[in-house]
């Protein structure tokens, strides 16, 4: 069966205590971390740039996860990708040249991935789908934490676990199928279902007093 990934998302951390909150939470049992970057211009919030992200480095080796919510990209990929992070995804409408960003997370040795928000058509894959290591579909509007997961992404997900299997199965490499917003024990499984193998959660781990037992308990929900 497929790796499942459970990324907690930063932003609903303490930030007064983020090297702390990292530690906690990877010791808890997280795969990667999300780190949502906000730039009050694609989207009306205001979060992390890479000054932060590179002093997270040091408190984890786990993959740092990059969800750019910028817009224009490309200038800040060198910068996060000499503050550390492992994987930079973007939206694909807040970039003039989709292809050309994609390859610039490359070059500077980072994986890549689109993000696509829930009206944002799963077209812009077709034509860059061997320059993808993750794709990540956003089940709210990005922005905010702490949302209701769009039930419609259900069925989005379902077509993204064909286009990449049908890709795979071509001889393409792997790529991630990640979920992001409003994911909670509840509805874990409903999307593990419909393709996901990479679940991000802000609210629902960070506003749990035991990291560890909402990690295992979506696991649990992931294994049914
Ligand atoms: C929303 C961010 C999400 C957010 C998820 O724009 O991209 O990563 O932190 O938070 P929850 O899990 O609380 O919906
Ligand atoms: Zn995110």
């Amino acid at each position: 069966s497929r790796p499942t990934r459970i990324a907690p998302s930063i932003l609903a951390a303490d930030f007064a205590r983020l090297g702390e909150e990292i530690r906690n939470v990877v010791d808890a049992g997280a795969d990667w971390i999300h780190f949502d970057v906000m730039d009050n211009h694609y989207v009306p919030n205001l979060t992390m740039g890479p000054m932060i992200c590179e002093a997270l480095r040091p408190h984890t080796e786990a993959p740092i996860d990059v969800h750019l919510m910028v817009e224009p990209v490309d200038a800040i990929i060198p910068q996060f990708a000499e503050a550390g992070a492992d994987i930079i995804t973007f939206h694909p409408e807040a970039t003039r040249h989709v292809d050309r960003s994609l390859s610039l997370i490359h070059d500077y040795g980072c994986r890549a991935g689109l993000v696509f928000n829930p009206a944002t058509p799963l077209d812009y894959m077709d034509y860059v789908m061997d320059k993808l290591d993750v794709v990540l579909l956003m089940s709210v509007n990005p922005g905010f934490g702490g949302q209701k997961f769009i039930p419609g992404t259900l069925e989005k997900l379902a077509q993204a676990r064909l286009r990449i299997d049908n890709w795979v199965n071509r001889g393409g490499q792997q790529i991630a199928l990640e979920v992001d917003g409003g994911v909670k024990v509840d509805n874990i499984a409903a999307i593990r279902r419909a393709g996901a193998d990479t679940f991000v959660a802000g609210s629902a781990i960070f506003g749990h007093d035991d990291y560890r037992s909402i990690i295992d308990a979506m696991r649990e929900e992931i294994a049914k």
